[in-house]
């Protein structure tokens, strides 16, 4: 048996951290919205033990790649002593922001689950996702989300009215941020570190009743407290970005990816041209439709 799973992404339309855990986790409220760009999972059953290749040289493939450590959790969650193959088609970059990682742990669940014909229930794969990372649980389903809690707890949304028809421009610098060094720094940045909760419900409730334009100010993500401060290029692109037609600019996750959203397809292509004349070709840029 063989087949291939797409494995997606996404951005935090909001991130706002509510406090730091007595298990040194964050508490946080944030709206998750997927992205439609994605990695390849190829999954074939092999004779014995879990083979995984990657097209990137440059991730892991044994325990540090979160793709391994799904699969580990699941054969030993299901008691398969079954082997299986994994290839992993990688097009979405490393400490962006976007999830890539925790979507590919998320397919492996689902990707295992199938080929040995369903031998554990979706609440099992949550709780096995709540395991491998935070935003794990997110990406076993392809809506957008309101997660609270570390962002394990995931109420679904409907798409949001306000987003129809909007595009996306994504700009990833030539470095990522690694996530526990952006949580730790929050300890620097006290406002930023001690959010006042409900933004989260706010912004949803206007992206479904009401237009971009109305949201515009509630787009928030509180890790860019710290980001900003260390790589203050990630400012200089949020101004460009506004400067330039897009009617939201934010850093993505706890970066290093910055998004803008544009209400037209054309808006979108403009920003995107102007800003790899304007921040050259090291930077990986995309524009796609938001949903
Ligand atoms: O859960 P995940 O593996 O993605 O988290 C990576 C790191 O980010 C954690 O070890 C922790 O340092 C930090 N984190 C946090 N609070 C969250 C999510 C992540 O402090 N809600």
């Amino acid at each position: 048996m063989s087949f291939t799973l797409r494995s997606g992404c996404k951005i935090n339309l909001l991130l706002n951290v509510l406090g730091r855990r007595e298990d040194g986790f964050h508490e946080l409220e944030t709206l998750m919205q997927p992205v439609p760009l994605f990695d390849e999972l190829n999954f074939e059953q092999a004779g014995k033990g879990f083979h995984f290749t990657c097209s990137d040289a440059s991730l892991p493939t044994d325990g540090g790649n979160l793709v391994v450590r799904a699969a580990e959790l699941f054969f030993a969650a299901a008691g398969i002593t079954e082997g299986a193959s994994v290839h992993l088609e990688k097009r979405i970059p490393a400490e962006a922001g976007l999830g890539g990682g925790s979507g590919n742990a998320a397919t492996t669940l689902l990707g295992l689950n199938k080929m040995f014909e369903e031998p554990l229930p979706l609440e099992r794969l949550h709780e096995l996702a709540g395991e491998l990372g935070s935003d794990v649980p997110f990406f076993l389903d392809g809506r957008p989300a309101l997660a609270l809690g570390r962002g394990e707890q995931v109420e679904h949304r409907d798409p949001f009215p306000a987003l129809d028809g909007a595009w996306l421009f994504l700009a990833r610098p030539g470095f990522g941020i690694s996530t526990p060094w952006a949580y730790r720094s929050l300890a620097d940045h006290p406002e930023a570190l001690n959010g006042r909760p409900g933004r989260a419900k706010a912004l949803a409730d206007t992206l479904t009743l009401g237009g971009l334009s109305d949201a515009a100010d509630g787009f928030y993500n509180s890790l860019e407290a710290p980001a900003l401060r260390k790589f203050p290029i990630l400012a200089i692109y949020q101004e460009f970005l506004t400067d330039n037609g897009a009617q939201v600019a934010l850093m993505s996750g706890s970066g290093s990816t910055t998004f803008a959203i544009t209400s037209s397809k054309s808006a979108a292509e403009t920003l995107g041209e102007r800003f790899r004349s304007r921040f050259g070709a090291t930077v990986w840029v995309r524009t796609l439709a938001l949903q």
